[in-house]
């Protein structure tokens, strides 16, 4: 997979992209079973969920049960797909990472939550305006544009 990483980035972002968006059609199974009440063990009150799992979602009580614990999943799953979906969609060498990236307007964007989900990613020119901060030799250069061929820097902060 390293290997095949510096061969092609995009081509593996993608293929991490689509595993995990089988895990998310797992995860969508395995919880519409459980709400059809075919996995009865999972279904019971007294089933205890693995006090990591607690710790980890920060889990409360009222949700310690196995439906709520496979939500969860789902939607880290569906994050994951997310961003590599979008990391697929872009240019690996030129394009900024959009979920560390500054806007300026008000429009949605790329987040680290589960915001403004995209389940395909987000292609570039969708994402209006971003400021780009990239450093270089030392010093944080701000970039202002509406696709990466216009990055014209615009400042340079301190
Ligand atoms: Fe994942």
């Amino acid at each position: 997979m390293f290997i095949s990483y510096l061969l092609s980035p995009r081509t593996c972002h993608r293929f991490v992209g689509y595993l995990e968006e089988e895990a998310v059609y797992t995860y969508s199974r395995i919880i519409k079973e459980i709400e059809l009440g075919n996995l009865p063990e999972w279904s019971d009150p007294k089933y205890q969920i693995p006090d990591i799992a607690v710790t980890y979602w920060n889990i409360p009580p009222e949700k310690r049960n196995m439906h709520s614990l496979m939500l969860y999943v789902r939607a880290d799953e569906a994050k994951h797909r997310e961003v590599n979906h979008t990391l697929g969609n872009l240019d690996q060498k030129m394009d900024p990472n959009p979920f560390i990236s500054t806007y300026k307007d008000n429009k949605p964007h790329p987040t680290k939550s589960l915001e403004n989900h995209k389940a395909t990613g987000w292609e570039l020119m969708k994402l209006s305006k971003p400021t780009y901060h990239i450093v270089l030799s030392g010093i944080s250069a701000a970039f202002h544009g509406s696709g990466l061929n216009e990055l014209i820097p615009k400042k340079v902060l301190d």
